[in-house]
């Protein structure tokens, strides 16, 4: 049986960068932290503010939520790295998901990401030759009568996105306009005997 002294936790890999959190972001953290019995219990929208700051997560964003919540840095690190939607790299300027689950895989999801991968010049993870796009496939993304649906940025949903309706929005990503809010497209509930 491992005895506790001979495990090896991971510890946060410095950079040059100094991490530190505004006041504003402190108070954040401590409203959430203040909803629990235990403040550590805060992790998770704590690293969605490191997140939201930084683009992603260094590590050295990992050790100040630690830090701020009085935590281990290798427990922080086990939340962060077990959630795909908390970024450990950030290797392009825009994470575009693409939904490859259920419907969307079988009505043109899987076929998108290929096309993507293709008309960037795409490596095998994913990133545009350009640096521009890091393609993902995501799980389904809650909107399966509307495939195939994208998430760019951890963010913003696009829905029935075909091949000439994705170039249209790695244009307007490139060109750093930000994308309207879609709203879920509305069906016809007649047919639910609504
Ligand atoms: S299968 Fe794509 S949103 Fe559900």
């Amino acid at each position: 049986m491992a005895h506790h002294d001979s495990i090896e936790y991971p510890q946060a890999q410095a950079d040059d960068r100094h991490y530190s959190f505004t006041p504003e972001e402190l108070a954040a953290i401590e409203a959430h932290a203040a909803k629990y019995p235990d403040r550590r219990s805060a992790v998770m929208p704590a690293l969605w503010i490191a997140q939201e700051k930084w683009g992603w997560l260094p590590q050295g964003a990992m050790q100040l939520v630690a830090d701020t919540l009085g935590m281990s840095f290798a427990h922080v690190y086990g939340v962060a790295t077990f959630y795909t939607m908390y970024l450990k790299e950030k290797p392009a300027r825009h994470l575009v998901e693409i939904c490859t689950c259920f419907t969307c895989g079988e009505c043109g999801g899987r076929e998108l990401m290929e096309y993507a991968c293709q008309k960037t010049n795409a490596n095998d993870e994913g990133v545009s030759a350009d640096g521009q796009f890091w393609f993902r496939e995501a799980e389904c993304l809650g909107a399966c009568d509307t495939p195939t649906v994208l998430q760019i940025n951890n963010d913003q949903l696009c829905f029935n996105v075909t091949p000439q309706r994705l170039d249209e929005i790695l244009a307007q990503l490139q060109r750093g306009e930000t994308l309207p809010y879609e709203h879920v497209p509305l069906r016809d509930q007649s047919i639910l005997g609504a």
